[in-house]
């Protein structure tokens, strides 16, 4: 494998539900985990699994309780405000609601431009903001650059969001449910483009998803995620073949009976 742009060695996250005195959840439970440059990994698992929290905590939205992260050999788990600022623009979390993600009041081109604007490196005239648009399929970028959320197709937002993430250059993509809300026509293309955008640019992603076929098309390596544990992990065409972990065989079989269901109503 190519040398590591994340790493994640014993992880440990615990939250409190319902004030301090209520139930403890450990939301990831020693998890190491390592993502090559310009490699594309799936997180699958069940909602609930804690998969959310670890791409939280990848791009240092959450803390870890213990464990180390690195980006690039650095570790930055503890890393101060300041330094992280800088590597905030190498990672980018893209969450799964385009609405969400999008302000409705925004244009295009300044919705692009935001991340770059926190880095104090341009604005919405600024040419890697185009640039960003083209490079996932928003051409040409003139046509959107003055445009609301609204008045985009859902898979054109998608798109958007993608470019938001984009426009910093970063080494890492951490992609939440990037295609729960979709239909197939459109998980099929946003699956292309991740991997276009990985061939062309050499970005890594972590792509989370419960839907097993989504992650076998993008992923050459998956992680299976159970009660905050990472409890399999290889390459995915081995992983979905041949499982060796009782989770990851039920995962499959629940996915084949969805599959059966709507194939054969
Ligand atoms: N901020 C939080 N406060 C309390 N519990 C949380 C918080 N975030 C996540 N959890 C809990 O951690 C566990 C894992 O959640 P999450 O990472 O969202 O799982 P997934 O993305 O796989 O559905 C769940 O039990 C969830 O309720
Ligand atoms: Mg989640």
């Amino acid at each position: 494998m190519s040398a590591a742009v994340l790493q994640l060695r014993h992880a440990y996250k615990t939250f409190t539900a319902g004030g301090s005195h209520g139930r403890r959840v450990t939301a990831l439970d020693d998890v190491s985990l390592a993502v090559g440059e310009g490699e594309i990994v799936a997180l699958v698992g069940q909602s609930g699994s804690g998969k959310s929290t670890l791409g939280r905590v990848v791009v240092r939205l959450e803390r870890l309780d213990r464990g180390e992260s690195l980006f690039e050999g650095v570790e930055y788990s503890r890393m101060a405000e300041r330094p992280m600022r800088r590597l905030r623009r190498r990672m980018h979390l893209v969450l799964q609601d385009p609405y969400q993600s999008l302000h409705p009041a925004m244009r295009i081109g300044a919705a692009v431009a935001e991340p770059l604007e926190i880095a104090r490196a341009g604005d919405a005239r600024s040419p890697r903001v185009a640039e960003a648009l083209e490079e996932v399929g928003l051409t040409p970028a003139a046509n959107y650059l003055r445009r609301f959320p609204h008045e985009l197709s859902g898979g054109e937002r998608q798109r958007v969001v993608l470019a938001r993430a984009l426009v910093g250059r970063p080494r890492l993509v951490v992609a939440d449910e990037p295609t729960s809300m979709v239909d197939a026509t459109l998980r099929a293309s946003i699956v292309k483009l991740i991997r276009d955008l990985r061939d062309s640019h050499g970005i890594a992603f972590l792509v989370i998803t419960h839907d097993l076929d989504m992650a076998g098309a993008v992923a050459e390596q998956v992680a299976v995620m159970q009660r905050g544990r990472l409890v399999e992990c290889g390459r995915t065409a081995e992983v979905f073949t041949s499982p060796t972990h009782d989770y990851t065989k039920a995962l499959l079989r629940a996915a084949a009976e969805v599959g059966r269901l709507t194939t054969c109503p």
